[in-house]
């Protein structure tokens, strides 16, 4: 059976080339999505690649992912400091769950040392941009 992973984005995401250039470069999250995709094709996975600025709907995109066989990578942005409900979103999830941020999130403000999702993560890349994810995918293989 084809592998199936999810790619879920938290918020402010879909700003990534416009925003904070400094800390997270130019490039997009379609830019990110697309060398995804190219990575998820070598492996012959399907990718589901999701951004949303709502708390809400990464909870019930966790939720969906539970009716399916796939992994979850989860770069959930601010929420990753704050969000005890996407927490506990992933811990009804059974499958594979890593947690990325193209940041260390471990070298910036001591607000965002810690990450509600890390409890739940099997793996975790920070720091590497785009890397990050694929090295997330590389994970799941
Ligand atoms: C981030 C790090 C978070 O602290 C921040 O709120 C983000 C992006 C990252 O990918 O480096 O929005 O998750």
């Amino acid at each position: 059976m084809k592998s199936l992973i999810y790619i879920i984005n938290g918020p402010n995401l879909n700003l990534l080339g416009e925003r904070e250039t400094n800390i997270y470069g130019n490039i997009t999250l379609k830019d990110i999505e697309k060398e995804c995709m190219k990575l998820c094709n070598s492996f012959n996975a399907e990718l589901v690649f999701l951004q949303s600025n709502a708390e809400h709907q990464i909870i019930d995109w966790i939720h969906q992912a539970r009716e399916t066989n796939c992994s979850i990578i989860i770069n959930a942005a601010a929420f990753s400091h704050t969000s005890i409900a996407i927490l506990d979103a992933l811990n009804t999830f059974e499958g594979k769950v890593v947690e990325v941020h193209l940041s260390n999130i471990k070298k910036r403000e001591k607000f965002r040392h810690y990450s509600f999702i890390s409890t739940r993560a099997d793996k975790i890349f920070m720091g590497e941009g785009l890397i990050s994810y694929l090295k997330a995918i590389n994970f799941l293989f």
